[in-house]
């Protein structure tokens, strides 16, 4: 069956929005099916630049329809902001679905991501304050707001005002904030709904139809591997499982489904807020990444930490998802070195770790065994034949394959749609 899943294999950030542009010429749906507008994916046409949050990154190719799927949190002024966007900008989003199942991100999720990061001071997460994390547990905890909802605004009033008196009491009583009012969310979120209307659907039964009838579906990740709830740098995580057992779960396909797992990967490292990260650099060659590959959040601004590539967090990435081929980003940064570092293990208190340590303990105090390649200092960027790129950077390639036993299918060699080597 033709469904392939696009995922993130680090922190996040990899390039997953270019990956999806370019292999949504061929899809006949983009599917987001975990994470909400934490998400920034970037997509470059001709040298305008579009910043997608909640709609799929699929939509700007024609004829791939954008699939919002109920494992989202949706934001829906978000989303119906960047409706709009993409309409003025002429690309249509018309097609678009949205799951009525996907659960509703409401103003006092942000509310309290915001109080809740301030109240853990030094320990906090660094999230996105998108209210993501405090959606996700209002649906593990039956207490969730889902899109269907809005569309009944009886049973919308109740059941907002059950959860809200609790969530007054959370914010007056723990956090010592002022108590959010029902009638201006009612009112707020029953004109978004009528907004919604148009695109809300069932897509797990669209996506069904769609595959038995022989259509491609794309699924894009948002966040990544290692921020997986489960398999990721818990507590330093986001709220959803971006691996690629959340394709199926967020969308309500089974995995039978699934032919090609593509994991993302930045020919170095970066990571947006707290947690460990072996390989990260705090010299100039980190310096030299975050500047010359503009390592700064689409979502937030914030400055990326920077670091080597790390072999250890990508085999697990490998094994975790079941990876059958690599689409390697951003080797065009790489250019401005004179060698380049990889780390192939990790020691931590006289033990040297291949495999990516169980306990958060160990990957705190863990130090990477590096292998060193030589760099290729020449401009790359307008290379999109394999053979044409100087050979340390076809070995670099090649060394990562050997190292991850993954086919390395894609390298692409800047942010340009047409910066790409197909292998
Ligand atoms: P995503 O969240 O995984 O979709 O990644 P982001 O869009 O947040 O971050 C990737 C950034 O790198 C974006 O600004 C892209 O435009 C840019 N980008 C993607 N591929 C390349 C590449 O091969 N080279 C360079 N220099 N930039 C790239
Ligand atoms: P894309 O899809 C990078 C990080 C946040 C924080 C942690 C939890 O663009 O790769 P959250 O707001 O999700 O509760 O924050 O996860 N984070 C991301 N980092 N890229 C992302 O998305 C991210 N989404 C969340 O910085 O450390
Ligand atoms: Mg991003």
């Amino acid at each position: 069956m033709p469904a392939t899943i696009v995922l993130g294999t680090q922190w996040g950030d990899e390039g997953k929005g270019r990956v999806v542009d370019h292999l949504a010429k061929d899809a006949d749906f983009a599917v987001r099916f975990q994470g909400g507008n934490n998400a920034g994916h970037t997509i470059v046409v001709e040298g305008e630049r579009f910043a997608l949050s909640m709609v799929p990154s699929g939509v700007i190719q024609p004829g791939c329809v954008p699939v919002i799927a109920s494992g989202v949190v949706v934001d829906p002024k978000v989303l119906i902001s960047e409706i709009d966007m993409l309409t003025e900008r002429g690309v249509d989003p018309s097609e678009l679905k949205l799951s009525a199942n996907a659960h509703v991100i409401m103003p006092y999720h942000r509310k309290l991501d915001a109080v809740m990061e301030r109240h853990l001071g030094v320990n906090n997460i660094g999230t996105t304050r998108k209210g993501i994390g405090p959606a996700y547990t209002d649906k593990y905890a039956r207490q969730g707001i889902r899109i269907q909802d809005l569309y009944d605004p009886k049973i919308f009033e109740d059941k907002l005002e059950l959860v809200l008196t609790e969530k007054n009491k959370i914010l007056t009583r723990v956090y010592n904030q002022l108590p959010m009012e029902i009638g201006p969310i009612l009112e707020e979120y029953l004109a978004y709904a009528e907004r919604l209307a148009p695109y809300t659907t069932d897509t797990s039964l669209l996506l069904f139809q769609g595959l038995a009838e022989g259509k491609m579906v794309l699924f894009e990740g948002a966040q990544a591997t290692l921020l997986d709830i489960d398999h990721g740098t818990y507590p330093f995580v986001t709220s959803s499982n971006p691996t690629a057992g959340g394709a199926l779960t967020g969308s309500g396909l089974g995995p039978k489904v699934i032919d090609k797992v593509i994991g993302v990967a930045k020919a170095y490292l970066s990571r947006v807020g707290t947690g460990p990260f072996p390989t990260e650099l705090h010299d100039a060659a980190g310096e030299t990444m975050v500047e010359v590959g503009g390592e700064f959040g689409t979502v937030t601004g914030r400055r990326r930490r920077c670091g080597w590539l790390d072999l250890v967090a990508l085999r697990y990435a490998v094994r975790v998802n079941s990876l059958t081929e690599v689409f390697l980003t951003k080797l065009d940064v790489l250019s401005e070195f004179e060698t380049i570092k990889v780390a192939n293990a990790y020691t931590s208190l006289g033990e040297t770790y291949d495999e990516f340590p169980r306990q958060q303990r160990v990957l705190y105090n863990c130090a990477p065994v590096y292998d060193e390649v030589p760099g290729w200092q020449t401009d790359i960027s307008a290379i999109t034949d394999f053979n044409d790129l100087p050979k340390e950077a076809r070995r670099y390639i090649e060394y990562i394959e050997h190292r991850i036993g993954v086919p390395i299918k894609w390298v692409s060699v800047g942010a340009e749609r047409s910066q790409l080597v197909v292998r």
